[in-house]
């Protein structure tokens, strides 16, 4: 008898390696990252496709500001550009987006895009696509922390109920379950401030592949890598 394979409920992506892609084209960063957005479509389109319920792809690291402004403004251009022409399309599709990250340092229009993609897809329920932009895993934790300190000073809560699930219930993930599968393109094999609380008992998977280059394919080959493997959770299992 065949056993059912493992589907990863959360699928996180740290879409990497835009740059690098246009670069080998002899084009400019900015090309690469307009070359990714058919990536996004690929990836929602298999993440429905393969009954995956929760799609986080990381779009903008609060550390992104630090590059040069014309790259800066041509992502916010870009996410603008997109959010107008897929957000119906999304709706259809039965993709909810929501949009993780701190809202400072956007321009009046980013935040107007941000509100219209939520507002316009708020009723989907086949997939929930995050788009991690302006986020920084450490400075969620601070936030949160801080969040948790007030509460206590206010004594609405003892320290005695920080837990986990508390914690958990402050970061800007709050009712977003743990990812099963983070994956990073580009070969690149680090976290870059990414889910660092919600990634503690991820698979990882580090595909040499540059994200314009990963296509339905590519996503259908990171399941088989996860059906593969093997989650322990610090347990032990009978084969071994
Ligand atoms: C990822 O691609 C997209 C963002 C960080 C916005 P990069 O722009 O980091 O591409 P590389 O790593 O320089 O190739
Ligand atoms: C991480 O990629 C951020 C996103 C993919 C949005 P970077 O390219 O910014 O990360 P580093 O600089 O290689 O660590
Ligand atoms: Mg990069």
């Amino acid at each position: 008898m065949s056993q059912e394979r493992a589907i990863p409920k959360h699928v996180a992506i740290i879409m990497d390696g835009n740059g690098r892609w246009a670069k080998q084209r002899n084009k400019e960063r900015y090309e690469g990252h307009i070359a990714g957005v058919e990536s996004v479509r690929a990836a929602v389109r298999a993440a429905v496709r393969n009954g995956v319920e929760w799609l986080t792809l990381y779009a903008f690291s609060t550390e992104n500001w630090g590059r040069p402004t014309a790259e800066v403004e041509a992502i916010m251009e870009l996410f603008c550009r997109t959010v107008m022409g897929e957000a119906d399309d999304l709706a259809r599709q039965g993709v909810r987006v929501r949009i993780m990250g701190e809202r400072t340092r956007f321009t009046a229009k980013v935040l107007e895009m941000i509100d219209h993609i939520e507002r316009t897809t708020a009723e989907a329920d086949k997939l929930t696509l995050v788009l991690a932009f302006n986020y920084s895993a450490r400075r969620e934790m601070i936030l949160a922390t801080r969040a948790l300190a007030e509460r206590v000073s206010k004594g609405e809560i003892t320290t005695d109920d920080i837990d986990e699930e508390r914690f958990a219930s402050e970061l800007m993930s709050r009712g977003i379950p743990d990812p099963d599968f983070v994956i990073r393109t580009s070969g690149e094999c680090r976290l870059s401030n990414f889910l660092l609380w919600q990634s503690s008992y991820a698979e990882l998977y580090f595909p040499e592949v540059l994200w314009p280059d990963f296509d339905e394919a590519e996503f259908d080959k990171a399941m088989e890598e996860y059906a593969r493997r093997e989650r322990r959770y610090g347990l032990v299992t009978e084969d071994c």
